[in-house]
């Protein structure tokens, strides 16, 4: 088996897959080591029903409902709130630490944006870290589980790869593994495999300002898409409402977390005074799509460069406690948050489409799943409710693994596949083709395509992606591959995607908001390209 990828959905699958089939190789690749992924660094936390007392079922769909204004499937809806308590359960049991309130031993569950209740277990703000943390030790435990680092997976193998023609409507295309590129020596190895799961994470790093790491580019979802494969939602695009503003710049752009907000903390302006109350009744904690847009328009309206979030009036210990990484980045650029104002400004944080999936995590194309950020299960809708995310993606780990009952015999290794052909292509002579390439590609979306849309703009962005993507082919077909160049190339596809689904949706819905179409549509659509 292999899976693309090392974060939650990608450990959480091994290990369970390992467990059930001892006798079976389970292969990991990640392109850098095996801790950097988006998981490592989610601070929020994990959102479950946890405390029947107050909270239930009911109102986690609700909420999740709401959020994704329309567009989310109800039946994933209530799978993933449903079986997500079990999946948070199992990965205490395999050691995750959550905080717990003082003196006792019920968790401290925080509260964020759009949810109704206090359902968020945390681990103060490095819940990632810790549950990445508790993935690769448990992941460890399982000798048929290995871990290939500074391995990038370059495209999907399929029926095209054999000379047969494979087209978007072609029926039954089948993946048998992929091709990947070993870093450390330069080689490209054909890596056959009975089924793969893409657990390739999200694609932040399209534009200029993000909170994802540099590894965010969008390789799975671009991936799928050239081996034909469906693809869905990528106008959604959520912008995190509080990254810290640093004037100096940063890649990637530190996250403050949603859960301060949770915790009190307000949004202002640089006089100190309250907006969100034009905007909406929930105030600084209305779902993000709303905040996000509401600084974005305070930031345009007066010409600055960010707002502020207020935690001065918030309680030093409890603040420190849940939040020292948090603390410790402010006081590292000289802002003390209980003297200061934190300065924050919108930054893209995650992709709410991508590969399309069924209830089992199954694609579009055969013996190829896919987990996590990279795929649209449907539970986000036209956005995501906060902390769903590793929830999502350890519920969808969890059933691939159990479709694959009974299947993996039948699924042979296809030996006819012919290794990847490097003919005439030479050493990069520019580098610099490469990276400008990247600024322009993240200049383009951020200017054309980010919170607010119009016709015009997503025209011009469609226009000068078509220039970038013909210039990045020809050096494609002629240079060596480096993970730079690919990287490039799939964020060229992973723009178009955004940009010719924004193009399509002739309203605005949860995070697609064009100024040529300001209201919604009365009938409800997927974005399937
Ligand atoms: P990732 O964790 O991103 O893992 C992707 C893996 O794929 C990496 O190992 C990467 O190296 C590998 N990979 C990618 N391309 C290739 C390739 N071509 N070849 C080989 N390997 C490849 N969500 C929440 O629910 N709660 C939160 O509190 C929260 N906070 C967040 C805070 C931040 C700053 C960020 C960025 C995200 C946050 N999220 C949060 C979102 C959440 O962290 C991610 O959606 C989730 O962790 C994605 O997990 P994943 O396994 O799908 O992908
Ligand atoms: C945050 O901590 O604000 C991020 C939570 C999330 O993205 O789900």
């Amino acid at each position: 088996m292999l899976v693309l990828g090392s974060g939650i959905a990608g450990l959480t699958f091994a290990i369970k897959a390992a467990k059930r089939y001892p006798d079976r190789n389970i292969l990991v690749l990640t392109k850098t080591i095996e801790g950097e992924s988006n998981t490592r660094y989610a601070q929020g936390g994990v959102a479950a029903v946890w405390n029947p007392e107050k909270d239930n079922p009911e109102k986690h769909v609700a909420d999740t409902l709401d959020a994704g204004a329309g567009l989310c499937k109800e039946e994933i809806v209530r799978i993933v709130v449903d079986e997500g308590p079990e999946r948070v359960r199992e990965i205490i049991e395999w050691g995750a630490r959550f905080d717990k309130e003082k003196g006792s031993e019920s968790y401290d569950l925080a509260r964020e944006g759009g949810h109704s209740e206090h359902r968020i277990l945390h681990y103060k703000d490095l819940t990632g870290w810790e549950m990445q943390r508790t993935l690769m030790e448990e992941a460890a435990k399982f000798p048929n589980i290995q871990v290939l680092e500074h391995y990038f997976a370059l495209d999907l193998i399929t029926q095209h790869h054999l000379g047969r023609m494979v087209i978007r409507v072609t029926p039954n295309i089948e993946c048998y593994g992929c091709y990947a590129l070993n870093k450390l020596n330069g080689e490209i190895d054909t890596i056959l495999a009975r089924v793969t799961i893409l657990c390739t994470g999200g694609a932040g790093q399209v534009y200029k300002s993000t909170t994802n790491p540099v590894i965010a580019t969008g390789d799975g979802v671009a991936m799928t898409y050239r081996a034909k494969g469906r693809v869905e939602n990528m106008e959604f695009m959520q912008f995190h409402p509080t990254s810290l503003y640093n004037p100096n710049g940063e890649n990637p752009s530190f996250l403050v977390s949603e859960a301060v907000r949770g915790f009190g903390a307000v949004l202002k302006d640089a006089d100190g005074v309250e907006f969100m109350h034009q905007y909406d009744d929930r105030l600084s904690l209305a779902p993000r799509d709303i905040v996000a847009r509401a600084i974005d328009f305070e930031m345009k309206k007066r010409g600055t460069d960010c707002m502020f979030l207020d935690c001065r009036h918030l309680d030093k210990d409890g603040f420190m406690a849940h939040f020292p990484t948090i603390y410790e980045k402010c006081l590292s650029l000289g802002i003390d948050p209980m003297k200061n104002m934190i300065p924050v400004v919108p930054a893209c944080h995650y992709m709410c489409g991508g590969i399309l999936v069924d209830a089992f995590g199954r694609s579009s194309i055969n013996r190829l799943y896919a987990a996590g950020e990279c795929s649209s299960t449907g539970l986000h809708g036209a956005n995501r409710l906060a902390s769903n995310s590793l929830l999502e993606a350890m519920v969808f780990a969890h059933r691939i693994y159990l479709d694959l009952e009974g299947k993996l015999e039948s699924w042979d290794f296809q030996e006819d596949a012919p290794d990847w052909n490097a003919e005439g292509t030479t050493d990069p002579q520019e580098m610099v083709l490469i990276t400008q390439g990247l600024k322009e590609l993240k200049d383009i979306m951020s200017y054309y395509v980010g919170i607010v849309r119009s016709n015009l703009r997503s025209k011009r962005a469609l226009d000068r992606l078509y220039l970038l993507y013909q210039e990045t082919e020809e050096l494609y077909k002629t240079t060596k591959i480096s993970p730079q160049l690919m990287e490039l190339r799939n964020l060229i596809t992973i723009a178009y995607l955004i940009s010719r689904s924004a193009a399509h949706r002739r309203e605005s819905r949860g995070l697609h908001y064009t100024t040529d179409y300001p209201d919604l549509l009365p009938f409800v659509e997927n974005s399937v390209l």
